[in-house]
């Protein structure tokens, strides 16, 4: 479960003299979900194309479910399954056409190309329409038939390039569920998103990527824990308890009506036990205790100078 599923350093890709990869490292644990999160031509997909073996880096190396791209592509490819930004869907055949023929693609056998087909169909609830025309489908019929079709070759890491960009939102929850399954039954998934959001419900990693370069990696908590704002909030039963509490812990600034205090921290547990000591030193009860921590936008403007919002509508 620990292995490591995708191990990048150092990749650098430019395209004349515009350099959109700039020495980008990576890793991601087996059996884990990790979202690259990124504005609108932040080196997004050209880090998933890197890693799927679509485009060749500049310099840098990476170990895709233990194959180097370099030496083994073939390895990678065999390993992997990828979503575009861009749907693979025929439209002109129908879902259950589409899917057996990335079946023959892989040259499976017909009656396992069918079993497996057939099982895809009943997972993402497409059966009523696997007779119909892809071109008929809704945007998140088309995006479940997308990636039922990387799962026909039963990957151990699939690639999603902004698996729920432009979907309605019930489209884009069940989207989220459908992840989190692949996740649970021990699939590696790797996202790209331009949402905030997105990486926060899904992701165990998420890697924040400005301009090619990655400005911070961490799980949604500690990246928000990194900016300014945090802070723990203290409830008293008693007023001299309060008026304690704000002589001994710095920084507090009192809300007396509430015999609330704030403290301003990181929520981390080593800092809360700290905190908590000190006032058990005082003999000071704390009736209530809750962590603030700011969301994944002020994260971005934090790390970043810039705000995601502006460039993502959403
Ligand atoms: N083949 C290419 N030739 C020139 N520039 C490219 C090419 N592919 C991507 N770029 C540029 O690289 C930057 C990052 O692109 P991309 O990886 O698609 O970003 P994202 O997926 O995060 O939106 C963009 O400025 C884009 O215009
Ligand atoms: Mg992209």
């Amino acid at each position: 479960m620990n292995a490591s599923a995708i191990a990048a350093s150092g990749l650098r890709k430019a395209y004349k003299d515009k350099t959109v990869l700039d020495g980008v490292d990576l890793n991601v644990r087996a059996g884990t979900i990790f979202a690259l999160l990124g504005p609108n031509g932040a080196g997004k997909t050209t880090t998933v194309n890197v890693l799927t073996t679509l485009i060749t880096p500049d310099a840098g190396k990476a170990v895709v479910a233990g194959h180097d791209l370099a030496v083994n592509p073939k390895g990678v490819r065999a390993a992997i399954g990828v979503t575009g930004q861009f749907a693979s869907v025929d439209n002109l055949l129908t879902g259950e056409e589409n899917l057996l023929m990335m079946a023959d693609l892989l040259h499976l056998p017909k009656t396992e190309g069918r079993r497996i087909a057939g099982r895809l169909l009943t997972r993402f609830d497409l059966v009523e329409a696997a007779g119909k025309q892809a071109v008929s489908y809704s945007g998140g019929m088309r995006r479940k038939l997308d990636l039922a079709m990387t799962l026909v070759g039963q990957p151990q890491i699939i690639f999603l390039d902004e698996p729920t960009t432009g979907l309605d939102p019930r489209s884009r929850r069940t989207m989220w569920e459908i992840i989190r399954e692949l996740v649970a039954d021990g699939m590696t998934v790797f996202l790209t998103t331009q949402y905030l959001e997105e990486a926060d419900q899904l992701a165990d990693r998420i890697a924040v990527l400005d301009q090619g370069r990655l400005v911070a990696e961490g799980t949604a908590d500690e990246l928000k824990r990194r900016v300014p704002g945090s802070h723990i909030r203290l409830r008293f039963a008693r007023r001299h308890e309060l008026d304690v509490a704000a002589r001994v812990l710095p920084g507090s600034t009192r809300d007396d009506e509430e015999l609330a205090l704030r403290v301003p921290g990181d929520g981390g547990v080593r800092s809360l036990r700290a905190l908590l000591d000190r006032l058990d030193a005082q003999s000071v009860d704390v009736e209530e205790l809750s962590v603030h921590t700011p969301d994944l936008d002020d994260v971005f403007l934090a790390l970043t100078g810039h705000d995601n919002k502006k460039v993502n509508l959403r």
